[in-house]
Formats: structure tokens, sequence, C-alpha cells
């Protein structure tokens, strides 16, 4: 069997990382589009000198580049994008931009050159809908254009629509994946990610801040399940033209979160509730901040399809968090 070279834009951050090395090592070839915005080299440092890998540093939003690396590729998996509450709130603009011109140069490239393409989408897009467990089909509640952080979902939406817009009218083999919380080695803290922010504190003997009351829940889900799943996605023929979710539904509150952080880190750190109306003082957030009490995926149709289903529990997800940090800060001291 010959290899099969995909385009991964967004391959140096978090999720796109793991997904290069996955495909490397089933025989693959990769190459990565990532304009190391939010990403890093470094998370490719363990696949540098692979034959196979091929890294481009330059961005979706340059057409002419994008057109190139599509026609020389067979797949496309679009992973970049402006990523994380604080980003959002701190750029708008740059990451309207960046989520809704990016993915359409992108899906439009894949189109010209009749090439498969994975679409990640995000969970966001449901925005406020707490039912539970949400199915692909669900509605989206979202809040006031004045909040950042419904520019996110809208964006996102806009790109799922296009994708599945070029795939009625047009024939795209186009796959839609909506992540939900994902959690692993390589997440940036930078962005307002509670686990990556709760693992930092911990290790460095600082409280732990849990806003609000802290019985908000989340489900996280291992990066390398998702990988897992996107695999699956890319290598079943029948989810062309079709939405899936991708996550866990083990669901776990931020308070227990956070004390099973300082379990497993065997931290002496105390956690530090912090009230909504404190948190645009103390951390990242824009005014007009909203949290969600909950938001639980339904996977049924990808598990369905491709009999896909998380393997690793929180505590493997908080362990290798854990190693993970410890490592980078060594590399960091050791510089
Ligand atoms: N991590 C999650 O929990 C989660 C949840 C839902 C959806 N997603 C989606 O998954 C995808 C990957 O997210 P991630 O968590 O790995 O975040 P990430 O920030 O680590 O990865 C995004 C990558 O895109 C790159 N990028 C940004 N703008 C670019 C541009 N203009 N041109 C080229 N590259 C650019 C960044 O440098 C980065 O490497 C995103 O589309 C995100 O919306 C992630």
């Amino acid at each position: 069997m010959t290899a099969t070279t995909y385009l991964i834009t967004g391959g140096c951050g978090f999720i796109g990382s793991h997904l290069t090395d996955a495909l490397l090592a089933r025989g693959d070839a990769v190459t990565v589009l990532d304009d190391l915005s939010t990403g890093r080299a470094a998370n490719l440092r363990q696949s540098a000198a692979h034959p196979r890998l091929h890294v481009v540093q330059g961005s979706v939003l340059d057409g002419l580049l994008v057109d190139e690396l599509t026609h020389q590729c067979d797949v496309v998996v679009h992973l970049a994008a402006a990523v994380g509450t604080r980003l959002i709130a701190d750029h708008p603009l740059r990451s309207l931009t960046t989520n809704i011109r990016g993915a359409e140069t992108v899906i439009a490239a894949a189109h010209r050159y009749r090439r498969k393409i994975l679409l990640a989408s995000s969970s966001e897009i449901y925005g406020k809908n707490t039912a539970v467990p949400l199915g692909e089909d669900a509605e989206r509640i979202l809040g006031s254009t004045a909040v950042a952080r419904w520019s996110y979902g809208t964006a996102t939406a806009v790109d799922e629509l296009m994708a599945a817009a070029y795939h009625r009218e047009r024939g795209l083999p186009a796959v839609i994946a909506r992540l939900f919380n994902t959690v692993g080695p390589r997440q940036s803290p930078a962005y307002g990610v509670v686990v990556p922010r709760l693992v930092r504190q911990a290790l460095a003997a600082r409280p732990l801040t849990v806003y609000g009351d802290g019985t908000q829940t989340r489900c996280f889900v291992h990066v390398l399940d998702v990988v897992d799943a996107l695999i699956r996605l890319l290598d079943e023929p029948l989810a062309v033209g079709q939405t899936f979710n991708v996550g866990s539904a083990e669901e776990v509150s931020i308070l227990e979160l956070a004390k099973t952080v300082i379990e497993l880190t065997r931290s002496s750190s105390p956690v530090e509730m912090v009230p909504y109306h404190e948190v645009h003082e103390k951390e990242v957030y824009e005014r007009g901040f909203e949290d969600l009490p909950r938001r639980v995926p339904d996977t049924s149709r990808l598990r369905a399809l491709t009999g896909w289903r998380p393997t690793r529990n929180l505590d493997d997800i908080l362990l290798d968090t854990i190693t993970d940090t410890i490592r980078e800060t060594a590399r960091g001291k050791s510089r």
C-alpha cells in the first residue's frame, strides 16, 4: 500500500502534533502548515527528522501557499484556528479572520483539487444548550454578540456550514468532527484552558483557582483518544458528508477536578474559589464572560460507524498531563 500524504493545518498545535505523530507512525506522510501563533515547533521535536514529515511555516490565510500544499497532498485535515477564550477576547478581529477566511481558503483549495477534507469543529457551536447528552442535531443557543466567547462558536458554525454546502452543492468529500474538551500532553496553559492551568498551579504550590461555586461540570477526553477518533473518521468512507461529536461523557465538577489534581500531584496547594464577578480582574476573561453549567456529548453516531469509544479515564488524562508538565518545566530550567 502506498503512503497517503496528509496536509495538516495547525499541525504544530496540541491536537495537530499528536495526529501528525500517529499518521507518521502508521506509515503515512504529513505536511504541516502552521504559523506558530499558538503552536510550537517543539511539539513536533520527536518527529523533526522524520523523512516523511514536511513542516511549512505559513498561514492558512495565504491562498497561494494553501493551494500549492493542497495540490501536493491526498487528504486535508483542517485544525488551524485561533483557539481559547483569552485569545478570542483579546484579538477578536484576528480570530474571526483566521477562523472564517482561513477555513474558507482551505475548503476551497480542497474542492479545487478534489481532496477529502476533515474539518475540526467545536462543541462551542452548541453555545448555552445544556441538554444532556448533546446530539449532533441539538439546538444552538448563543448569547449576545457583545460577548467574545460566542464569536468563536459562530465562526466555527460558519466553517461547518461552508464545508457542508461545498459537500452538498459541489460534491466536496468533507467530514466534520465536533471536538469537546480535549486535554493531555502539550496543551498550552496560555489560553484559559482549565486542566493545564490547575496542573501548573498545583505543581508550583500556588492556589488552584476555581470559578463560581465549582459545581459546573466538564467532560474531558484524552487527546490520544481524539486522534484515534479522527483517524477512524479519515479511514471510513461512510463518514463523508456527516458531522460527528468527539468527546467523553465522563462528567466531573471543576471543584472535584481541582481536588483530584491536588491529590495526583501530591501538592499542598489550597483551592481558591473565585466568584464570577472577580474572574475578570483575576484571570483572563472579558467582562460579560459566561460560564456553562455542563456540556456532555452524545457520541453514539461516531461509535455506531467506527466502533470508537474513549479508552482513557480522567486519572489517565491528568497523570499524562502532570508528567508532561513536569518534563516541560525541567526542559525550560535546563535551557
Ligand atoms: N483542544 C480542544 O479542547 C478543542 C475543542 C474543540 C475544538 N478544537 C479545535 O481543534 C483544532 C486544534 O486545536 P488545538 O487545541 O490543537 O489548539 P492549538 O492552538 O494548539 O492548535 C491550533 C494551531 O493552529 C495554528 N494556527 C493558528 N492560526 C493559524 C494560521 N492563520 N495559519 C496556520 N496555522 C495557524 C496554531 O499555531 C496552532 O498550532 C482547532 O480547530 C480547535 O478549534 C479544539
